[in-house]
């Protein structure tokens, strides 16, 4: 895809190319996310951030991307909150919130949702996670993220060990990330959950096809000895058909400072899409790890803002035009 006027519904749609050069935007937008500069690019546009699921990065992330370039955001929350608790339809939805904005993010709880929407739109949409299916921006900034971090380690792509941990089954970020991995060759990829949260065939074929190194197990401390990057993933619990039998998933594996140094690399970089479920009956990620140089989850975070600054840059055909719209930061930034 060129992403130029084109929504971003699913990570089937997106090239090898495509993502390299989005990579390369995303870099750009470093100076700004990072408060150094700024740049008004998007001045007068506006965001339509349509969240009808519960979320903290994935709405605020993408609002203050928009807000970076100099854009508006207008949003709402909630299913309960708008019209479509009266049965509207998600095309009328789409043609009316497409009449106030140049670009829609939309998070919804149902599969496919978000496409149905975008029939109805008249500006790009970009998918935010639509229920159990696709998350395909956090696949984006997943694989943004894998590459920086074996950057900082002196190492490429090519040399990836990944071990997938938890909720195989239902994680819609791994499965988007399954498909990203398999535009590339010859990776080693570890597939570590409990036996009832196995990764479905289909993704395990498609990993298998790209001529990938796949081994399945439920062994924690196995599953980590090889992988120079862990991602850990939340029990889905919202995807189960009862909380009792979710329950029976939390806590199965819990990452913790001891695990991490007895069974890990030295330098294994951990990743999760987060929220990591701290409770006490779950804590798959403990607090011990937060000081540890490989915890990557904030990084992982933070790149989520250059990604999706990139991404509204490259669909609405501004990346060329940033530092023309560029001015100095006149605040203190961060703390003294
Ligand atoms: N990773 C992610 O999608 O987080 P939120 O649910 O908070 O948006």
């Amino acid at each position: 895809m060129t992403y130029r006027g084109q929504h971003l519904l699913s990570v089937k749609d997106i090239s090898l190319e495509s993502i390299d050069e989005l990579f390369r935007v995303a870099e750009l937008m470093r100076p700004y996310a990072t408060r150094q500069k700024m740049t008004r690019v998007l001045q007068g546009a506006v965001l339509g951030n349509m969240f009808f699921e519960p979320s903290t990065r994935t709405r605020v992330s993408f609002g203050s991307a928009f807000n970076l370039l100099g854009g508006e955001v207008r949003e709402t929350t909630g299913l309960s909150n708008s019209a479509l608790a009266k049965g509207e339809s998600l095309y009328d939805t789409a043609q009316v919130l497409s009449g106030y904005s140049d670009v829609i993010v939309m998070r919804h709880p149902a599969a496919h949702s978000v496409s149905e929407f975008a029939e109805g739109s008249r500006v790009p949409v970009i998918n935010g996670g639509d229920g159990p299916n696709e998350h395909p921006t956090q696949a984006l900034l997943d694989l943004f993220t894998i590459k920086n971090e074996l950057a900082r380690l002196g190492q490429n792509i090519q040399q990836l060990s990944l071990t997938l941990l938890g909720d195989l089954k239902y994680g819609r970020t791994v499965h988007s990330l399954c498909h990203l991995l398999s535009l590339y060759h010859g990776l080693k990829i570890q597939l570590i959950s409990p036996d009832a949260l196995k990764l479905p065939t289909a993704y395990v074929d498609m990993l298998s096809n790209a001529g990938h190194q796949i081994e399945i197990g439920s062994d924690l401390e196995k599953g980590l000895s090889q992988a120079n990057i862990i991602y850990q993933t939340r029990i889905q619990e919202e995807r189960f058909s009862s909380e009792e039998e979710a329950a029976r998933y939390k806590g199965y594996f819990r990452l913790n400072k001891k695990i991490y140094s007895e069974h890990c690399l030295p330098d294994a970089v951990i990743m999760h899409p987060l929220p990591r479920d701290s409770r006490n009956n779950a804590n798959e990620l403990d607090n011990d790890l937060n000081e540890e140089p490989g915890l990557a989850i904030f990084r992982q975070t933070d790149n989520g803002v250059l990604v999706r600054m990139a991404l509204f840059a490259c669909i609405l055909g501004v990346k060329d035009q940033l530092s023309k719209y560029e001015s100095e930061v006149n605040w203190q930034v961060g703390l003294k």
